[in-house]
């Protein structure tokens, strides 16, 4: 008989079966071992136990046992067929790994480890579909300190093509907006805000992304929030009209500026599509990211290259900011060919505004310059 197919990925060596297995999410499993060597690296000799809740083959609870520095690893799908897949994969895990396996939904799971007072020091949930209502429970399964790695796979109602579904997952308004993936992110990041306050913990993000299937938000829990973070609490307007673009916190919610539409002024442009309650805050942890690049390059955990790069993209803008536009859109209102991104970033940096080339979404400007100071920035690169 003939062995069946392997895949290699890492340090890992895996049969992927016959179920849902996409080796184009490479990256995001890459930067979850990356995650988890960080722990280890800052962790004061301490275990790092890893939750693998919808395990799929099991690759990444394999290649955290064997990249990620894992003590122990547990590695979890509701589908009662994949358990002999993952008894075949992870029997490949060094002997000092404590391993353990299951099939329960990852409900189930999570509401077991609450009743038995179970925390790891990472929560990793790979779900198809939108994982909100696990967001209680996989929170209460985090170790202070520790991370939750959470996927979404629900692009509709996080980027405004499904409105009743986002106020029914995510309790807010979802709009159409031409940096739809970051503010997918961020939705998802106010409902993990929210019902780690609700618990009286507090969190920051680490790692956010999107290729715009998948949204990838990684958090840190703590033990209480920090100082002022319900701050980054807010909402996010958009005009269809003009393009501008303002953000506030719903700490200190006022009446919107007038855009620069005709009319405007006179409360009679077009509405602005605003969109929220949402996380108005960083999206990336620079430091973490530094630290992962730094793990990456000391060996031992795998990075490829794309990975790399968007790893570095990211890190080179904490996305401070929600505000953020294609250089197609300043092109439209330009009514001339996109501005060049780097030059237009380097101009308005010179002007004293913060800004960056989004690392969420590539060919973005991310800027807290008013929108009219852009457009003309743009225009004058323009015209040069
Ligand atoms: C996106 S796949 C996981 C892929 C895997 N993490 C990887 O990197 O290759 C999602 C997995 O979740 C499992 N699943 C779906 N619903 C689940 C649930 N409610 N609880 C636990 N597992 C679930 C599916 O059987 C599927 O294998």
């Amino acid at each position: 008989m003939s062995e069946p197919p392997h895949y290699c990925e890492g340090a890992a060596v895996v049969e992927t079966g016959d179920g849902f297995f996409r080796p184009a999410s490479r990256p995001a499993r890459d930067f979850g071992v990356l995650l988890a060597r960080t722990l280890v690296a800052a962790g004061t000799d301490g275990p790092v136990q890893v939750l693998d809740g919808m395990a799929g083959c099991g690759i990444r609870a394999l290649r955290y046992g064997l990249e990620g520095g894992a003590t122990a690893v547990w590695a979890n799908d509701a589908d009662p067929d994949r358990l002999p897949l993952l008894e075949r994969n992870l029997a490949r895990l060094p002997a000092a790994v404590h391993r353990q396996l299951s099939t329960a939904t990852a409900q189930q799971l999570l509401a077991g480890c609450l009743v038995e007072g179970r925390r790891f020091e990472l929560v990793d949930l790979d779900a198809f579909g939108c994982p909100a209502a696990l967001v209680p429970l996989a929170l209460e399964a985090v170790a202070f300190g520790g991370v939750l790695y959470l996927a979404s796979t629900d692009g509709r109602s996080a980027t405004g093509h499904d409105r009743l579904a986002a106020v029914r997952r995510f309790g807010a308004a979802a709009r159409a907006h031409p940096a739809s993936w970051e503010i997918a992110l961020r939705l998802q990041l106010g409902l993990l805000a929210r019902t780690a306050w609700a618990m009286g913990r507090g969190l920051s993000p680490l790692l956010s992304f999107s290729e715009g299937r998948a949204f990838r938000t990684a958090v840190r829990l703590a033990r209480h929030p920090a100082a002022g973070e319900e701050a980054q609490l807010g909402l996010v307007a958009h005009c269809h009209g003009c393009g501008d673009q303002q953000v506030q916190s719903l700490l200190r919610l006022g009446r919107w500026r007038p855009c620069a539409c005709p009319g405007a002024a006179l409360d009679q442009g077009p509405a602005l599509a605003v969109s929220g309650p949402l996380w108005i805050g960083p999206l990336q942890d620079p430091a973490t990211l530094v630290a992962m690049l730094q793990q990456a390059e000391g060996g031992g955990a795998h990075l490829e290259r794309p990975g790399r790069r968007r790893l570095e993209r990211l890190r080179d803008d904490p996305a401070a900011t929600p505000r953020c536009w294609p250089v197609d859109v300043i092109a439209r209102h330009l009514g001339q060919g996109p501005p060049p991104l780097a030059p237009l970033v380097a101009a308005l940096r010179a002007e004293g505004f913060a800004t960056a080339a989004s690392g969420v979404m590539a060919g973005q400007l991310r800027s807290e310059a008013p929108w009219p100071v852009i457009v003309a920035t743009a225009r004058r690169l323009l015209d040069r």
